[in-house]
């Protein structure tokens, strides 16, 4: 990066934290309907369309601090967890058992060194073995 790229960021951001409202010549758009936020079609929408297309911020990497950390998360209607290895990668996995389905972690959130289904008992380390 050039001094004068930098200095046109810099500048960028003096004025983006400066400025108090919409940019000069912003066009006027409409409010956003208010029942928008709690709609469950529109909801639906904004999952298929929207949602299951992009990254998605699902948990900070201090939730699952230590090997073995684990947090559910199903935001998006998928059963996930989030769970971080002996290897300190933090890796992410359908909270289903391959036997037969079953969830393979119960609590929200906990620590252990792998998960167990408890339904016949299958284990899985941290990489998902
Ligand atoms: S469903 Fe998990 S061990 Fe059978």
């Amino acid at each position: 990066m050039t001094v004068s790229e930098r200095g046109a960021i810099e500048a960028r951001q003096a004025y983006e934290s400066s400025r108090k409202g919409p940019p000069e010549g912003f066009p006027q758009l409409p409010d956003i309907p208010g029942d928008r936020y709690v709609d469950p079609a529109f909801n639906a929408l904004e999952k298929t369309h929207m949602w299951h297309k992009s990254w998605v911020y699902a948990i900070h990497a201090d939730q699952v601090p230590e090997p073995g950390s684990y947090v559910q998360w199903d935001k998006l209607g998928e059963p996930l967890f989030f769970i971080r290895g002996e290897d300190g990668e933090v890796r992410c996995f359908y909270n289903t058992c391959r036997h037969r389905g079953a969830p393979v972690v119960t609590e929200a959130s906990g620590k252990s060194r792998g998960v167990t289904c408890q339904y016949h008992g299958w284990t899985y380390n941290t990489r998902g073995s």
